[in-house]
């Protein structure tokens, strides 16, 4: 028997109907167009208005098409990871509401949270998982309400985020398809520079907080740019030479959609074509944790079997990586 490796099997994603475009953020705070475009790649974002959900009703809905393209039958799952920052309920785990709401009755599951690099790092979790044996049905889901804690009276960081979610299945493989290698990275230099500082257990919510606007994201945006450009750029850089692959070897990038300057200089330090470097920051933003698997489901039609896929990400922490997979099937 050949060795086992994970393989990505089937996507599945949601975006709700709402586009917040750069025109309608020009009359709710100082900004422009041509501001946002220039500076970030970001054209519109999706958010989600309807009454009373949270990130597990577009966490459901990418499980749902997932469930559906694949055709099937979810008491097969064993287990469901949702990566998110912005969990329905603190405590409460929203992993476990999905499940239920989805009918993976026979799965168990938990929130991974690690910032912009949740998804990535699920990966190497689902991946585990299912080579260590014990497991043959894992359902890894990026999702984020990003809207929720995002402040849209603060011009630096409301023209950035948006909603959304992305679902992939993981199954064991015995072809040598699936996760190849992962290079995966935290520092805790980056506390303080992208942070929600209030409702946390180091500083509860209060009036004051609240009075303060603690209750939303806040990022030195210039900081952050810089630790990312530099180490996600070095991840992806890493994982190639680990791997002996040859831009030539490369498919597709797969780089988190925070910043398309930051998107460049990673595929220009992997010396990759423009061709390769897969992007939809224009029509969603960053949607945190679903940035990856959004990716995979809009360009799946893509990808080949056997396809490399090189997935890069940076986030708050820090956190940040790079792994390699080669795709499992033709759609
Ligand atoms: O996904 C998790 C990781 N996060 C990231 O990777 C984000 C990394 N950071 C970034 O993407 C960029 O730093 C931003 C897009 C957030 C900001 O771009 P920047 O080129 O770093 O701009 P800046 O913060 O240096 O600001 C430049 C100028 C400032 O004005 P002055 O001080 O030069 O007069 C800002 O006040 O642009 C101003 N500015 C804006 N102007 C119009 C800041 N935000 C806006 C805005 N519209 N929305």
């Amino acid at each position: 028997m050949n060795k086992l490796s994970a393989a990505i099997t089937a996507v599945g994603a949601y975006v709700p109907d709402f586009i917040l475009t750069n025109k309608l953020l020009e009359e709710m705070v100082d900004t422009n167009d041509e501001w946002i475009t220039s500076r970030t790649g970001i054209k519109e974002r999706r958010i989600l208005k309807k009454e009373g959900a949270g990130t597990s009703y577009m966490a459901i809905k990418a499980a749902e098409e997932l469930i559906q393209k694949r055709n099937l039958d979810p008491t097969e799952i064993d287990m469901i990871i949702v990566a998110t920052a912005t969990p329905d309920l603190q405590v409460s785990c929203t992993a476990a509401y999905v499940a239920s709401e989805i009918g993976a009755t026979n799965a168990f599951g938990y929130d991974l949270q690690a910032a912009c690099s949740s998804f990535l790092f699920g990966m190497s979790t689902a991946s585990s998982y299912i080579v260590s044996g014990r497991y043959k049905k894992v359902l890894l889901i990026g999702a984020d309400k990003m809207s929720s804690i995002i402040d849209y009276t603060d011009r630096t960081t409301c023209i950035i985020f948006g909603d959304g979610a992305g679902a992939a299945l993981f199954e064991p493989n015995e072809e040598g398809l699936g996760l190849q290698d992962e290079y995966l990275r935290t520092d805790g230099v980056g506390r303080n520079f992208l942070k929600i500082d209030a409702g946390g257990s180091q500083l509860p919510t209060s009036l004051e907080t609240v009075q303060n606007r603690q209750h939303y994201v806040y990022q030195d945006g210039k900081s952050v740019f810089k630790f990312a450009v530099s180490n996600m750029a070095d991840a992806a850089a890493k994982i190639m030479e680990r791997n002996n692959l040859s831009d030539n070897d490369v498919t597709w990038l797969l780089p988190h959609q925070a910043n398309m300057r930051i998107i460049n200089a990673t595929a220009s330090r992997m010396g990759l074509d423009d061709s390769k470097v897969l992007v939809n920051i224009e029509k969603y933003g960053n949607t945190t944790s679903a940035t990856l698997p959004l990716l995979m489901a809009d360009f799946e039609k893509k990808f080949k079997k056997g396809d490399n896929l090189v997935f890069a990400a940076f986030g708050g922490g820090f956190t940040w990586g790079s792994i390699y997979l080669k795709w499992a099937y033709n759609s």
